[in-house]
Formats: C-alpha cells, sequence, structure tokens
C-alpha cells in the first residue's frame, strides 16, 4: 500500500492545523505563546470541585444525547437571566463537545450538497471544514481593516446582499469576532437579519465570546433576540472561553425545535454526548459565576493594551480589538514578505508566536499585511513578550 498521507479529498485544501503548527515552533523555539487562543492559567475551583464531585458520585457513564438536564438547565435559566427570553431546555438546549463539535454538527446537520452558506472572512476555520464535510459552497463576504478614524473591521452591505443567491441555505454569523475582537452592532446584525428574511436564509451564530466584551458602548447581542429572528437562528456558545476551560470542551446549540433538529441528527452520530462529570462541572460554573468573567475582562483588557502600545511602539499599525482575546495588527510597515516571513522571523528571532491569518482567508492577499496575537496570557507572560518585542526591527 502507499506510504502517502491517505486523506479524503474534502480534507485536503485544508492542510495541517495552522494552531497546532505554530504552538508546536513556540515550543521548539522557547517562544512566549501568543498564538493559540488558550490562557496559561486555570479556571475558576466551582466548576473543578463540582466535576470532581461528579466523579465521586459515580457520573461515570455516557450522558444524555441532548445534554445532562442540569446543564441544559443552566444554559437555558442563564439566556433567560440576561434578558433573551424564555426558552425549554429539552426543546432548545444541545450540549456538544465544544462550540467546536456544534459548528459541524450544525453544518453538516442543516446542510445538503449543492447549498451555499456565507462566512465573513477572515473566519475560524472550522466554518469552511464544516461546510466542505457538508458538501456545501461557501461564499465569503470580508471585514475590511479599519480606515483612518475607524474603529473596527466593517463589511459592505453591498457586497454581503451580492453574497445571497437562491442557492443561500444559511449564513454564519461570529460575534464577538475572532479573530478581529469586532463586535457586530444592532445596525449591522438588523441588516443582516433581514437579508435572512428576505432570502429565507437560515442564521448561524458563533457567540463564544460573548463574555469578553471591553467596550460598555458595544453590548452583546444574540441574533436570536432580533423581531422575528428566534426561528431562522442556532445560537452556538460554549464555556471554554468564559471560564479558561478550553480543554473541557462543553458548548452547546441553542434553537427552536425544527433547527434543533438537523443539530442533533449530526450530534447523535458525531460523539453522541459530551464528558458525563465535566456537564456537571459547566453547569455549576454557569450557576455560580461569582465575578470571574469581571476579573478576566480586566486582565484582557489591560493585556490588549499594553501589547497594543508595544507593538505600536515596534511599528505595526494595531487594529482595534474591542472583545475575544485577540487583536490583529498589520506588520507591512516593517516590511516583510508576508505573514508567514514576519512570523516566522517573530517566532525564531524575536521569540514570540503568534498567527499568520492568510489561513482565515479565502483571499489569501487580505491576509497576508496581517498578523494575529492572543492576549489570554497572566500578566507575567504578556510583560515577557512585551520585552521580547522591543528587539523587533524592520526587515532588512
Ligand atoms: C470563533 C470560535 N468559535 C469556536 C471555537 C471553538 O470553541 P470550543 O473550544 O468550545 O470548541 C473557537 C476557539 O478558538 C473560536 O475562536
Amino acid at each position: 500500500m502507499s506510504r502517502e498521507a491517505c486523506i479524503a479529498e474534502r480534507f485536503r485544501p485544508f492542510g495541517a492545523s495552522i494552531f497546532a503548527e505554530m504552538t508546536r515552533l513556540a515550543n521548539q523555539h522557547k517562544a512566549v505563546n501568543l498564538s493559540q487562543g488558550f490562557p496559561d492559567f486555570d479556571g475558576p475551583d466551582g466548576a473543578k470541585q463540582a466535576a470532581i464531585a461528579a466523579i465521586h458520585a459515580g457520573h461515570a457513564q455516557y450522558a444524555r444525547m441532548i445534554g445532562v438536564p442540569d446543564l441544559n438547565r443552566a444554559i437555558a435559566d442563564s439566556w433567560a437571566a440576561r434578558g433573551y427570553g424564555t426558552i425549554d431546555p429539552e426543546a432548545n438546549v444541545t450540549v456538544t463537545s465544544g462550540c467546536s463539535e456544534a459548528i459541524i454538527n450544525t453544518l453538516v446537520g442543516i446542510l445538503n450538497p449543492g447549498d451555499e452558506v456565507i462566512f465573513f472572512e477572515p473566519y475560524f476555520d472550522f466554518y469552511t471544514a464544516g461546510a466542505a464535510m457538508a458538501g456545501a459552497t461557501p461564499k465569503f463576504v470580508a471585514l475590511h481593516p479599519p480606515r483612518k478614524g475607524e474603529s473596527a473591521f466593517w463589511l459592505d452591505p453591498n457586497e454581503l446582499r451580492a453574497a445571497f443567491t437562491p442557492r443561500t441555505r444559511a449564513i454564519l454569523v461570529n460575534t464577538p469576532h475572532n479573530p478581529t475582537g469586532k463586535v457586530f452592532t444592532r445596525e449591522e446584525l438588523e441588516m443582516i437579519a433581514g437579508l435572512c428574511r428576505e432570502h429565507d436564509v437560515i442564521a448561524i451564530t458563533d457567540e463564544v465570546y460573548e463574555h469578553l466584551i471591553y467596550e460598555k458602548s458595544l453590548p452583546h447581542i444574540p441574533m436570536a433576540t432580533l423581531p422575528e429572528m428566534w426561528d431562522r437562528t442556532i445560537t452556538l456558545s460554549s464555556m471554554g472561553k468564559t471560564f479558561s476551560l478550553t480543554g473541557w470542551k462543553v458548548g452547546w446549540a441553542i434553537a427552536p425545535p425544527h433547527l434543533s433538529a438537523g443539530v442533533r441528527a449530526a450530534h447523535q452520530f458525531m460523539t453522541f454526548s459530551t464528558a458525563t462529570p465535566l456537564q456537571y462541572g459547566a453547569a455549576a460554573a454557569i450557576r455560580e459565576p461569582g465575578d470571574y468573567s469581571v476579573r478576566l475582562r480586566e486582565l484582557f483588557a489591560s493585556n490588549r493594551d499594553r501589547l497594543s502600545a508595544a507593538l505600536r511602539d515596534c511599528g505595526l499599525i494595531v487594529h482595534p480589538s474591542h472583545s475575544t482575546y485577540f487583536l490583529m495588527a498589520d506588520h507591512s510597515p516593517l516590511g516583510f514578505a508576508d505573514d508567514r516571513a514576519f512570523v516566522t522571523h517573530l517566532i525564531e528571532k524575536i521569540g514570540v508566536a503568534a498567527i499568520p491569518p492568510t489561513g482565515f482567508y479565502n483571499r489569501k492577499e487580505l491576509g497576508k499585511p496581517l498578523v494575529r496575537f492572543a492576549f489570554c496570557k497572566k500578566a507575567e507572560t504578556m510583560d515577557e513578550a512585551i520585552k521580547r518585542l522591543r528587539a523587533l526591527r524592520p526587515a532588512m
């Protein structure tokens, strides 16, 4: 048998995960890892104690397919407590193994081969892989970097409108947005919602960073809460980012029964159910969040500000990030050939790892001048990265 990598055609365009590659390079060169988005500290004690208690209590077998009842209820209660409306934990909530699995379940569960799905670029790379698994055709609409005097990445309503065709089945909106740190405004969401209604399209929203917004003037607005949108929206999220427990992989989809049906049709054959004790831990964290999110936001906002200042001092153009734990910067004033060349130099010569974002773009040229940094680290880790960045000079 041939020893050539045996990879199905649908996965060939995606290559190896850029996150794994950059983390491996960061370790190899002992670089401060501001590439992959995971905190270098632990989540809240309450969650951990509840998961340990669930293990001791013998919650060791398969969980219910749609989620441990206590967690479905905690997710529904939290949705209602934030004023988003009353939902049914059994009919509307499906627990998944992270938001990642919820994304794949949704795309594979509702799309047929030949359907079109609209993504904004830059995008989280699971979206395009999920569309490929579903045999669906992705259409891309750019989020453009802020121009002089603008404070956020922006979308062109004409470009968006042009992406809708009679084959469009769904649009995926990630707000708050990785990697730009953009929070979609009410006006933008209403414009997207209007197009969904006009073309009878399903809205899928990825809201994993819903609790990590740093600007009071930019509240998180779930698309499902806009007029006439509940019936056509699947809201995806997880606990990983909110509670710094990315390795737990507990996520969920919130949707009306006719859309939950598609998510569940895929989920039952994808993983069937999610780690039982961790669901008890997640329920405890969601019910009793304490001031964890408040402290996390304080740390991340300070990290963001310090990193932005350091990058500006090195000559980069730093695009404002209002949320998530990422920021995008334009490295072109430093004269490197593209994002790969810049990040390779950064890792090997400066000792700081970041992500070259061309992998988040369909039109690669849009990503070449950019670099993504993660700032979800301890203050000391950021100190070390900032110290090393002082050695950064323009390319010869
Ligand atoms: C936009 C976005 N969606 C989903 C995920 C995955 O979430 P989870 O870790 O819960 O699978 C990530 C993780 O980086 C993300 O950035």
